[in-house]
């Protein structure tokens, strides 16, 4: 079946500084990198990487077309990527010598992705393909309804902004996926507890601690494999990346789950995001 990921696309830009600047301060980078991130991207590769078959849905400026070609590369469908005239979505980060980072997000294209690139991208799908999207772009709400009047069945991989997007988004899902902070901060906006949302399958992630995943059975915990961390970008993302595509395979939660910890535990070994996520061969062949 096809994955329909309506997420973010953004050039990650980093910047190594001595020290993080302050107010007023103008401080020259001592290096420079620039790779591919922002939450939808690095899902649609993490589940491309774990063999699903994956159609991105977004939007990128003129500036963002290398990043079109990266996600082509890494076996993205990108034929619903549009290009809008406003800049590509893209972050700022500064990283001092002893790892703090200072992070600037802009979102830029990923807020002016059109319906009608949706309505075209859904046309395409069929009853039981898997629908997700995050909360880096605009349209969620309404393009969950589109997947889910065609059958199709709905994640989310993250909190929702604001009460409205709450109240419009819950009732959509089959599947949530948030870490920690972000299920306080939905219990905080919706009074419900994880167990208590009105969502299927509900995945809190705890980092080093692993996920609790609240099932049909109840709730049941996964601890994290062992690893020492040298960057926790992008693990979340790989985490529900790998997930979505194990249940597009028909893989049993717990097995899809399992799967989804030991990439998401070899991605906080390497330094990056998308550009780094583990494949099928990596997650199969590690020791832990
Ligand atoms: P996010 O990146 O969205 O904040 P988490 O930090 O909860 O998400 O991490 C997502 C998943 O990545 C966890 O459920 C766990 O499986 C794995 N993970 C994260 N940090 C570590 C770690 N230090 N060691 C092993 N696995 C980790
Ligand atoms: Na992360």
């Amino acid at each position: 079946m096809t994955i329909w990921n309506l997420g973010s696309i953004n050039a990650d830009l980093v910047y190594d500084v001595p020290h993080l600047p302050g107010p007023g301060e103008t401080l020259a980078a001592s290096g420079m990198s620039r790779g591919l991130g922002g939450k939808g991207a690095n899902m649609s590769v993490a589940a491309a990487r774990a063999g699903g078959r994956v159609a991105h849905v977004g939007a990128v400026g003129a500036d963002g077309q290398w990043m079109v070609q990266r996600l082509l590369e890494y076996g993205v469908d990108t034929r619903f990527i549009g290009e809008v005239d406003a800049v590509s979505g893209h972050a700022i980060i500064a990283v001092d010598t002893s790892g703090e980072n200072l992070i600037i997000i802009h979102g830029g294209a990923n807020r002016a992705i059109s319906m009608d690139l949706v309505g075209r991208a859904l046309a395409q799908a069929e009853a039981g393909d898997l629908f997700v999207t995050q909360n880096e772009t605009n349209a969620q709400a309404e393009a969950a309804r589109m997947a889910r009047d065609l059958g199709l069945r709905v994640a989310y991989a993250a909190a929702p902004f604001d009460r409205d997007e709450v109240q419009a988004v819950l009732p959509l899902l089959d599947l949530l996926v948030l870490n920690e902070v972000e299920a306080q901060q939905l219990e905080a906006a919706t009074g419900l507890a994880p167990d208590a949302l009105p969502v299927a399958d509900v995945i809190v992630t705890l980092g080093a601690r692993g996920c609790r995943w609240y099932g049909a059975e109840g709730a049941r915990d996964f601890p994290a494999f062992k690893v020492t961390p040298v960057d926790t970008t992008g693990a979340g993302d790989t985490f529900t990346g790998y997930v979505i595509a194990g249940i597009d395979r028909g893989l049993p939660m717990p097995q899809a789950i399992a799967q989804a910890m030991r990439a998401a535990a070899i991605m906080v070994t390497r330094h990056g995001t998308a550009d780094v996520i583990p494949d099928l061969k990596d997650v199969q062949e590690a020791q832990f």
